[in-house]
């Protein structure tokens, strides 16, 4: 793992979500564009089953249209505007299908994909995303994390070549607890499966970045926005920055 902060990987967090419309193609394609090392998404599953990229489990924020993802059809959703509630310069953006974001993804732009909710939420959900990745040949593109260790256990267990990383809001060095969604009273070690524990910035203290690398976990830290904030974040021993702003990170990076 890398104390040097060119090393540190960018992630541009639901695409360039600071200037355009999270999760949309518009989002995706500028992150794409300005070269970052990661863009990473939120995935959900609609009624038919489709994966869509989209961050909440109802479309209700971020696009035109009403109700849950998961009892909304495809038809549906692709009707809906996911781009005026940002500005009106970005009407006509469309929730897009997983799939429409591999264009942006290539060995130097790689896809960090969360997803949001498992199989007991969306049927079948680890079983479908792994599916679309095998036939688009992206498996070695993509990097899976979730809040979820379930999720990321039964993905383990369908394809032990997938890179995974957890999500944590809380770790508290050397304990066995940890926050993910709700409180987990066990050790890390039940993790050993996966390559890194990315952690909220709220809580990524000195100690808690040294326990991960004493435990061979690396660590992309969400969400840094603040150009004070990336500089100091930029001279911690962590593997990436999550941000909204991933052209702040590239400019500090050129300094
Ligand atoms: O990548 C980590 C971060 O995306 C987790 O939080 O709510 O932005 O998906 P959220
Ligand atoms: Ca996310």
């Amino acid at each position: 793992m890398s104390h040097d902060a060119d090393d540190i990987k960018v992630i541009a967090h639901r695409g360039a979500s600071g200037v355009f419309p999270e999760n949309t193609i518009a989002a995706i394609q500028a992150a794409y564009e300005m070269k970052v090392d990661f863009i990473e998404i939120d995935v959900h599953q609609t009624a038919d089953k489709k994966v869509v990229v989209i961050h909440d489990k109802t479309v209700d924020r971020t696009t035109n249209g009403n109700g849950k993802v998961g009892e909304l059809s495809i038809e549906y959703i692709r009707s809906l505007d996911a781009g005026l509630w940002k500005d009106k310069s970005f009407a006509g953006e469309k929730v897009p299908l997983l799939e429409e974001v591999f264009p942006f993804i290539d060995n130097n732009t790689q896809l960090l994909l969360e997803i949001k909710k498992g199989d007991d939420f969306y049927p079948g959900i680890e079983e479908n995303i792994l599916n679309i990745l095998l036939e688009h040949n992206m498996l070695d593109k993509v990097i899976i994390q979730s809040f979820y260790p379930e999720v990321l256990v039964r993905l383990n267990t369908l394809n032990p070549e997938l890179r995974l990383h957890q999500l944590l809001v809380l770790y508290a060095p050397g304990l066995p607890f940890h926050i993910d969604t709700s409180p987990r009273f066990r050790n890390l070690k039940t993790l050993d499966f996966v390559e890194q524990v990315n952690i909220y910035s709220k809580f990524a203290f000195r100690p808690v970045i040294n326990n991960l690398r004493k435990n061979n976990f690396g660590t992309f830290v969400w969400t840094i926005n603040e150009v004070k904030d990336l500089k100091k974040f930029m001279n911690k021993p962590i593997n990436g920055i999550i941000t909204d702003y991933p052209e702040r990170m590239l400019d500090l990076k050129k300094d």
